[in-house]
């Protein structure tokens, strides 16, 4: 059988050495495709795989279709929006996700973001500090775990809205549980984004919500960029000058959002956010075991499609 880390932004060394670990181990064989730059490279790659582990490279119907032997997709990583779960699934192929796995990673990053943020970017000028400061956490799921727990560090007041976890999971970590999107957003100086991009929350982080926020407010972004309404956010960053975005996903609009607002926009070039050494372990071989277990024993725990 052969599995393939198909990576257009690759997992550190010591990842894919213990991937590769996992693999052999199970009597497999592993096949590695990084940095690739054409979808054809993709396309040749997969014809004869069984198995193969992503990041947030496209998998769409044209690659699942020219991977005749593959039975199962591992994101390695917690999003899978970029996986067309209706061809996987008529193809009779799985997906499955390694939630959790990079969780920590993603949220160190976001107050790597804020801490830059209300320093007025390294510019010199006095800036603020984080302690005291009203975080609201949108969407409770393992990175916005991570991120309470790392705001109580810096002694920040948070709060958080999901419209999916029960109230006591928030509760039970001293984090306070808001009703409403419109709450967490007007009641907050920092927004910190954990929603994934769905049909229901595309372009649902618009100009009436961002609008509800306070004077002096930073959003922050790790989650993806197509939560985000760009026209929308361009134009309310126009009107309300006091306003800062930081995001850890380059948007359509960038050239346009750096020129307008220097000094209060920044976008890393490349998704970093699960990009640690320790993250792609945790998550890369945790995707090398699920294939392995599903392939030897058929377990299909963290199946998504
Ligand atoms: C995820 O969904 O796990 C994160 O967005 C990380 O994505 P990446 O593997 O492309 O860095």
């Amino acid at each position: 059988m052969k599995i393939l880390v198909a990576t257009e932004k690759p997992f550190a060394k010591i990842a894919v050495d213990g991937i590769r670990k996992e693999i052999e181990t199970a009597g497999f064989e592993l096949a590695l495709l990084e940095k690739y730059t054409a979808k054809k490279q993709l396309l040749d790659a997969v014809c004869d795989a069984d198995a193969i582990i992503i990041r947030s490279d496209i998998i769409d119907a044209e690659v699942i279709n020219a991977a005749k032997a593959l039975k199962i997709i591992v994101r390695a990583g917690a999003g899978y929006d970029n996986v067309d779960l209706q061809a996987a699934t008529a193809a009779g192929v799985c997906v499955m996700n390694t939630p959790g796995q990079n969780s920590n990673a993603v949220a160190e990053l976001v107050f790597g973001l804020l801490v830059y943020a209300v320093r007025n970017f390294y510019n010199g000028t006095s800036g603020t500090e984080l302690k005291g400061k009203r975080l609201g956490i949108h969407a409770y799921g393992n990175v916005g775990r991570n991120v309470a727990r790392i705001a109580k560090g810096f002694g920040m007041e948070i709060s958080a809205y999901d419209a999916y976890c029960p109230t006591e999971v928030i509760e039970k970590d001293g984090v306070k549980a808001l009703k409403s999107v419109e709450e967490l957003y007007a009641g907050n100086d920092i927004v910190s984004l954990h929603i994934p991009a769905t049909a229901e929350t595309k372009n649902s982080i618009n100009k009436d919500l961002l609008g509800r926020m306070p004077k002096g407010a930073i959003l922050v972004n790790t989650a993806r960029k197509e939560v985000i309404d760009e026209a929308g956010m361009e134009q309310f960053m126009e009107e309300r000058a006091d306003f800062k975005y930081v995001t850890d996903i380059m948007p359509g609009n960038h050239a346009a959002m750096s020129e307008k607002f220097a000094g209060r926009y920044f976008s890393t070039p490349k998704k970093m956010g699960a990009q640690t050494a320790e993250a792609n372990i945790n998550a890369g071989i945790a995707a090398a075991r699920q294939i392995v277990d599903f392939l030897v024993n058929g377990n299909e725990k963290f199946r998504v499609n």
